[in-house]
Parts: C-alpha cells; structure tokens; sequence
C-alpha cells in the first residue's frame, strides 16, 4: 500500500480545498426546506462552486456519475442521484455530499445531514452517527492504527442499537479523489491493511449507520446503495490532515462545534 504524505505545499493546497467544500454546506443549508427539489439543491452547489469558488464538483461525470453531489434520502445508505422531481417533505433525512476539486488540483470530501421537520427516529440516529465521526476524529495521531478508530464507531453505533456499513469506507484523499488507505469503519481489518496512522496523511472518516442491519444494495441506475430492510441510514464525513500531535479537520465548519478536540 503507498499512502501519500503531503509536503507542506499541498498540505495548503487541502486547507483551501478543505474550506470551499465546507463553504458549499454554509451556501446550501438556508435552501434545505420541505418543498425544494434535490436536483435544485444540486444545480445551486453546481452553480456556486464553478462559478464562485472557480473550482469543479468532482462527482461529475466521476465514473460516470451523472450530478455535481451526491443526495441520500432515508434509506438510502449513499451515492443518491439528485432528481428534479425528488422533492423534500417534512420527516425526510438526508446526507449531502460535496466534494471540491480546486484549481489547484486538490480534493475536500464532507457531507453532513439534515433533518426536514420533526423526525425523532431521524435526529436520533443522525446525532449518533455524528458522534462516532466525532468520536474516531478525537483519536486521530500518529502511531494510531485504522481498527483503533474503526472501533470506535463501531462500539458507539452498536450500543445504540444500531449496525455499521461495510460495503463502503473512508479513503486517502489528495490530488486523487480517493486515495489509499482504504479506511473501514468496523474492525474488519486485515493485518496489513491496518496500518497506522503518521503525519502529513490526509484521508476522510465517514460512518454510515443504520437503524436496522449492516446489509446494502445498490439499485438499478447503478449507483443508489440502500440499506437491504429499507431501515433508516445516516453518514457524516470529515476530510482530516494528521498533524505532529493530533488531527486538523480541514472541512470543518464555521458554525461547528469541534471543542472536544481540546479536551
Ligand atoms: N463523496 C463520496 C465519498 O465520500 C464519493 C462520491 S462518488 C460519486 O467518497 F461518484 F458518487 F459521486
Ligand atoms: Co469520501
Ligand atoms: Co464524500
């Protein structure tokens, strides 16, 4: 396996493309509402990062996917396809997915959930799924190895009740989309798979949990994965820079509380 270290030039290079993806979150959020297609949500990321970033979607046209992000209603686990006539309704949860190619040539991978009116089944699992991101961020430094995050999230997801995606994962990221390692979020790891982490790697974390079982598939338009009993799925994702001593989450938020990363 050859992961990459980034030299300090192309570690600026995924700050900045680790902030125009957040950027694109802080555009779109005012415009999640009951009502709004997910292919409107779709052209106004579109729009905003050729446009003002003067960057590209990197989903577009990525083995063919046909869209500039990526929307996951419900039970649908990830790679939704957004649809002009898919419209928002209260009770919906979904996962939006951006990831940025700068000019520069650098990729910022995140996605977070949102919850369309009241959901008390939704919130739940979304709050938890963000807790195991959460969880597995807090633990990122040199020496630590993949299983030791993956387990993390698994515990945390488990004792709530709820299963870990296998069939997707976390992946290095850089000047390629994805990069190795290939980061699984449960502890499946084969021996040499599981390597440990060192400073100037760049790779996402990005949980998938379901209400129900582990089980997906993917639907006829070739990139739709859905949870195999219809349950309710959830992701969040973060792109992170190991650093000397911990982690920097370079798609953070302006508006998110990263706190426990100083605890
Ligand atoms: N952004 C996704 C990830 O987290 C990949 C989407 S690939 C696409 O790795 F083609 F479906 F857009
Ligand atoms: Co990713
Ligand atoms: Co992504």
């Amino acid at each position: 396996m050859n992961v990459p270290i980034k030299t300090s030039d192309e570690i600026e290079k995924m700050r900045e493309a680790g902030r125009q993806a957040a950027s694109v979150f802080e555009m779109l959020a005012p415009h999640v509402q009951a009502g709004v297609s997910t292919g409107k949500l779709d052209r106004l990321c579109h729009d905003y990062i050729v446009h003002e970033l003067g960057s590209t979607p990197a989903p577009l046209n990525y083995h063919g996917f046909p869209k500039s992000i990526c929307t996951s209603l419900n039970h649908v686990v990830c790679h939704g396809i957004p649809d002009e006539g898919k419209k928002l309704k209260n009770g919906d949860i979904m996962n939006v997915d951006i990831t940025v190619k700068t000019a520069d040539g650098y990729h910022g991978d995140s996605s977070m959930m949102f919850v369309i009116g009241e959901s008390i089944q939704g919130e739940r699992l979304s709050r938890v799924t963000q807790e195991c991101l959460y969880k597995s961020i807090a633990l990122v430094k040199p020496g630590v190895r993949l299983s030791e995050l993956a387990r993390a999230i698994q515990r945390h997801a488990e004792a709530n009740g709820y299963s870990v995606v296998r069939d997707f994962c976390g992946h290095g990221i850089g000047a390629g989309f994805h990069e190795d390692p290939q980061f699984l979020h449960y502890d499946g790891y084969a021996p040499e798979a599981d390597i440990a982490l060192a400073e100037g790697m760049c790779f996402t974390i990005e949980p998938m949990i379901n209400v129900g079982g582990y089980r997906t598939k993917v639907l006829r338009d070739g990139w739709t994965a859905v949870t195999k009993d219809k349950s309710l799925s959830a992701q969040w994702e973060h792109t992170l820079l190991v650093t000397a001593d911990g982690v920097e989450v370079l798609t953070a938020r302006g508006d998110e509380d990263l706190s426990f990363l100083r605890s």
